[in-house]
């Protein structure tokens, strides 16, 4: 990690007030969107969102699921989401503090989501997360982030050194598969910028094929 805990939670809170007005690029608008679209939640899973900021996927996902928990590290981010959770009358759906590898969450879960977050995290650190995720034993896990189809390029958007840590698609994979899920879909939505969809067979179920 580029920044510390503490230090990356003041950054988001900073900025929490006018985070979605800054989130217009295209790529974004796709990566929340296929995230939302893989997660495809029913009304009995409950969905654990991690790195939830103002709550963009976590409130999109609420009305079909049955219930949606939001972790983040910055109070100023959650915030924004009760405010908005509160406002779109979405009364199941709950933010409180929480990391990758500490979720602050010990509940049933079938689905986790992830976007734009984890890249903050080194990749030995991601390895942790992903472990701990596979840990609550959810069925599928998305994750939309910054992650690198090709050599990682500064001058191009998404990636900033100074605060900024992604992994390329392979590690990702890597650990995703180290971890027990299989990897069933992989969305390349920019460069340095894509949407992996792991799934976790249950007992005597067949692994999902790759589509
Ligand atoms: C770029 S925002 C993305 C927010 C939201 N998922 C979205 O799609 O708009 C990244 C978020 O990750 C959170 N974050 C950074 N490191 C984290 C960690 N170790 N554990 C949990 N959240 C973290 C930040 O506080 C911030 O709210």
């Amino acid at each position: 990690m580029k920044k510390t805990i503490e230090e990356h939670a003041d950054r988001f809170s900073q900025i929490a007030a006018d985070y979605d007005e800054t989130q217009s690029s295209d790529e974004y608008r796709a990566c929340a969107s296929l995230v939302v679209d893989h997660a495809d939640p029913t009304p009995d899973d409950v969905v654990l969102d991690l790195g939830t900021g103002t709550g963009a996927i976590a409130l999109a996902l609420a009305p079909r699921a049955k219930r949606v928990v939001g972790r983040d590290i910055s109070e100023g981010m959650m915030e924004q989401a009760r405010k908005k959770a509160e406002k779109e009358g979405l009364d199941n759906v709950e933010f409180g503090e929480g990391r990758f590898r500490d979720p602050n969450y010990d509940g049933e879960v079938d689905i986790v989501v992830s976007n734009f977050a984890m890249h903050h995290l080194s990749d030995e650190e991601k390895r942790e997360a992903i472990q701990t995720i596979a840990d609550l034993g959810p069925r599928r896990f998305v994750l939309g982030d910054v992650m690198f189809f090709g050599e990682p390029n500064p001058d191009e958007p998404f990636y900033s050194p100074e605060v900024d840590d992604p992994a390329t698609v392979g590690m990702l994979a890597d650990a995703l598969t180290d971890a027990g899920f299989a990897l069933t879909a992989v969305e390349c939505v920019h460069e340095q910028v894509g949407v992996l969809v792991a799934e976790r067979a249950g007992d005597g179920d067949e692994v999902p094929s790759a589509e």
